[in-house]
């Protein structure tokens, strides 16, 4: 079947949407993704028919609102090859990876901690404040070139036997894929546990984290159609069964007296308080939508426009791009001495939204030798005309600011 890029964009309701009396060319997709009227439609419905307080029984409305998020637990469990007790709803990729720094050098008892020079801050800062407060050390595997980790290093730094390995499966700057599956597979064979940043991969690819054999896969409804507030953290049963809940409270629970606490089994364990249902909700329409699209076909299809906007760009002379994000549709530039927030500022003038900045990578564009990019992400509703748009306006800002 023929990509019907036009039909898709009429599902999202934001794209009609004109700034400085443009049409917006939204290519900040790496940041967070633009939402299809089905998702939205989705929460609305849930809100207005069935909003009631999930795992907090007793009528026939809570048991509804129950039924429809643990549904929607085995869709996400489904769409990444895990079973429902092992998804863990969490507020975002963040929170997930704050989650899983914190079984690891805590309960878990790593003593050394291995990230890789790529890093988003998330996969940084939750290790630091974990580390400290386990008395754990950090390394880092180098990068060998833009965009590659370097394979030796890896192979070295496990040598110093880390209790844990979090690398991220593709990088927000560079786009570049990590080889999860073999990173998983050292990982296992020195005796760490493995966690993956799965924030930039999963709204790219087929992601299954049996088969990857990691042990935590961490990542967020946003950047996959769905709404804001929600993420996710896959954890292993075998550790999920072990692992002690870090938060208490109401549903997490089998009893409580005073003296101490049971709690409940996995994944209720790890979610105390009342859940985002709606969002929950949300994250499903949007796995539906893009199941029904096909993730092999949104794949080809953001390939081809990195293709079509690298060869733009290298028309307009002097433009750098770093890495080689084909799969996941980023493309992160330099222009000469230009300062990227100029070249973002001039692009949005045109109505083209792009990114500009350290991307939350402070590290990694020390190993870029740049304080800032101007980043370009693409997803399935993007055009052709779009990536010209952007092309034009690179232009424009080199004729400007030079
Ligand atoms: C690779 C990567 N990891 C983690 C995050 C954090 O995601 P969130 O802000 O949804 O927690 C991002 C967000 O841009 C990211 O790109």
């Amino acid at each position: 079947m023929a990509f019907d890029v036009d039909a898709i964009r009429d599902d999202f309701p934001i794209l009609a949407r004109m700034v400085n009396g443009k049409r917006i060319a939204y290519l900040d997709n790496a940041a967070t993704t633009q939402k299809p009227a089905a998702v939205l439609d989705a929460m609305r419905e849930y809100y207005e028919n069935s909003n009631a307080n999930a795992h907090r029984g007793g009528n026939a409305l809570a048991e509804e609102a129950t039924e429809i998020y643990e549904n929607a637990r085995k869709k996400v469990a489904r769409f990444v090859g895990a079973a429902p007790s092992e998804i863990v709803f969490t507020r975002n990729t963040t929170e997930a990876l704050n989650f899983a720094a914190r079984f690891c050098a805590g309960q878990l008892g790593a003593k050394r901690i291995l990230l890789t020079e790529m890093e988003h801050h998330s996969n940084i800062v939750n290790w630091q404040l974990a580390a400290k407060s386990a008395g754990a050390s950090i390394g880092h595997v180098k990068m060998r070139s833009y965009g590659k980790l370097c394979n030796e290093d890896v192979e070295k730094q496990l040598e110093k036997r880390p209790g844990a390995f979090s690398f991220t499966h593709a990088s927000n700057v560079l786009g570049t894929v990590n080889d999860a599956d073999a990173l998983c597979k050292m990982a296992r064979e020195a005796g760490a546990f493995s966690v993956v940043d799965g924030a930039q991969s999963v709204p790219h690819m087929k992601v299954d984290v049996h088969e990857m054999g990691c042990d935590f896969f961490a990542f967020s409804a946003h950047k996959m159609l769905g709404p804001t507030g929600l993420g996710v953290l896959y954890v292993k049963k075998e550790l999920a069964d072990k692992l002690e809940p870090i938060f208490g409270g109401g549903g997490a629970i089998e009893s409580v007296m005073l003296s101490g606490t049971t709690f409940a089994r996995a994944p209720q364990k790890f979610e105390p308080g009342t859940q985002d249902v709606a969002g929950a909700v949300g994250l499903a329409a949007a796995i539906e939508y893009l199941e029904k699209v096909g993730m092999g076909a949104i794949e080809k299809r953001v390939e081809g426009l990195h293709k079509a906007c690298i060869a733009g760009l290298k028309e307009v002379g002097g433009v750098h791009v770093h890495g080689n994000g084909e799969k996941t549709g980023i493309i992160s530039f330099n222009v000469g001495r230009l300062h990227a927030h100029d070249i973002a500022q001039i692009a949005s003038d045109d109505g083209v939204m792009l990114r500009a900045g350290h991307h939350c990578c402070q590290p990694l564009m020390k190993v870029l030798g740049a304080s800032a990019t101007a980043r370009a992400s693409f997803y399935l509703y993007n055009t052709e005309e779009e990536a010209q748009r952007l092309v034009t306006s690179v232009k424009r800002a080199k004729k400007v600011l030079s």
